[in-house]
């Protein structure tokens, strides 16, 4: 089974069938992970970077060139729903910390309250 490892201050690895697309990995192995769209490619909160083995995931799609722009490519970008683990090769992925979106509600909510 292919190897993900998750890069970042609590590095680890998690194994996933080949198919699965990084996103359910992700998500069944317990990483938080951003998404609205509950991966159908219209959110783009679920973008990670491959930093290693991205010949062993699916092709980007032009929906993903769309939401991550043609840079994407060079620096390894994807969004995690539609890259899927195409072998048995290893991929290593940054995947951002997830924002806390209430915290960032109420914090902005405060500041309104204290400009009145
Ligand atoms: S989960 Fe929404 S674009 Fe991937």
């Amino acid at each position: 089974m292919p190897k993900i490892t998750i890069t970042g201050p609590t590095e680890r690895t998690i194994e996933a069938p080949v198919g699965t697309s990084l996103l359910r990995a992700l998500q069944d192995a317990s990483q938080p992970i951003s998404t609205s769209c509950g991966g159908v490619a219209t959110c783009a909160l679920c973008r990670v970077t491959v930093t290693q083995g991205r010949e062993h995931l699916t092709a980007l799609v032009d929906t993903e060139i769309n939401h991550l722009g043609t840079i994407a490519k060079i620096v390894g970008l994807r969004l995690a729903c539609q890259a899927k683990l195409t072998g048995t090769g290893d991929v290593r992925v940054e995947v951002p910390e997830v924002e806390d979106v209430a915290a960032r509600k109420a914090a902005k909510a405060a500041r309104m309250r204290q400009r009145r």
